[in-house]
């Protein structure tokens, strides 16, 4: 799964120097999440795989790593899709387009389309962990004759929560893909005519070949447990897993330890993992 960590676009000299990216759009989600869209210099492409993250500067706030969650099938400005949770992401989240931010990258192990040319291919997002599956998602819809059955499942705590509503929507109603989704509970104040309960609680209706399938996983810590449980138990076989891992980073280039799981950098060796590398590091919490 390891892909080239070096930016397609001229960084400079110095790699820890950002480019401008200028934002060009903005979207809200009704929960605490919106999605950018930001074009760099000359309107040079990103030229990222899906599942790869670029480091965001905030000027006079901060640097934090994001997915870029539109494919790489879609040209022009890049995607990301942010929830407000401390000072960077809450700075951004202030920001309007015609606003300019600094980017680094794209880094890290993305899921190469390569790798799963012809197979079937099961994605299972939690929350937030939809924003980078949506790349690989929407780049195997866009190359459909690429790829085998297709099919996914996405679950998150409220209603307000679900993002890309539109395209839900398209996924659920074309016949490209089986979509499923759920929510963990849905507040009386709020509409949802779906199943509610936690991911693991519609897993067992998608109809997939266990033998073959390769199972895409992005969510919040918990989920994994309990996902790679469901998974043992329908007898998918670990080496047809991957999974997208979170850890605080700091340099995104495999120098400072911050993303470290034993002898694993999650800015370079990941974010993507194939299961088997992961599955016994304590320090993995999978
Ligand atoms: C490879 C990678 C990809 C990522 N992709 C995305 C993405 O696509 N979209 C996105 O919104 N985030 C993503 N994140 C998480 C994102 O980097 C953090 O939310 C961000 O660093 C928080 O920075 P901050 O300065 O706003 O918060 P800080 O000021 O650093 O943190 C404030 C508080 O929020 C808590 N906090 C920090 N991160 C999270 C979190 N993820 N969830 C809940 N609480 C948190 C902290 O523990 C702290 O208490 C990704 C992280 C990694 C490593
Ligand atoms: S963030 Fe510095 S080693 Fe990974």
């Amino acid at each position: 799964m390891r892909s080239s960590t070096t930016a397609k676009f001229d960084i400079g000299e110095n790699e820890y120097q950002p480019v401008n990216g200028l934002i060009t759009r903005t979207r809200p989600f009704t929960g605490a999440d919106k999605l950018f869209e930001i074009q760099l210099p000359d309107g040079e492409e990103l030229g990222h795989q899906p599942g790869q993250f670029v480091q965001l500067l905030v000027p006079g706030v901060g640097e934090a790593p994001f997915s870029v969650t539109s494919s790489p099938t879609k040209p022009g400005p890049f995607e990301l899709t942010i929830r407000a949770v401390g000072n960077v992401t809450r700075a951004l989240h202030n920001m309007e387009p015609g606003d300019t931010v600094g980017i680094r990258g794209p880094y890290g192990s993305g899921f190469d389309p390569d790798v799963f040319e012809g197979e079937d291919i099961l994605f299972i997002a939690g929350g937030i962990g939809l924003a980078p599956l949506r790349s690989m998602i929407n780049y195997t819809l866009d190359e459909r004759e690429r790829f085998g059955e297709l099919t996914t499942v996405y679950g998150c705590k409220e209603p307000v929560e679900q993002l890309y509503p539109d395209e839900l929507e398209e996924w659920a109603e074309g016949d490209a893909m089986e979509y499923f989704e759920t929510v963990d509970q849905c507040p009386q104040d709020q509409e949802w005519d779906g199943p509610t309960g936690v991911i693991t609680s519609i897993i067992p209706e998608v109809d997939i070949d266990v033998e073959t399938t390769k199972v895409l996983v992005c969510g919040p810590p918990v989920m994994y447990k309990f996902v790679l449980q469901e998974l043992d138990e329908m007898g998918v076989p670990d080496g047809n897993i991957y999974l997208s891992l979170e850890r605080n980073m700091h340099c995104g280039r495999g120098l400072c330890g911050h993303c470290q799981i034993n002898e694993l950098y999650v800015c370079t060796d990941g974010p993507v993992f194939h299961y088997p590398v992961v599955r016994d590091k304590q320090e993995a919490e999978v």
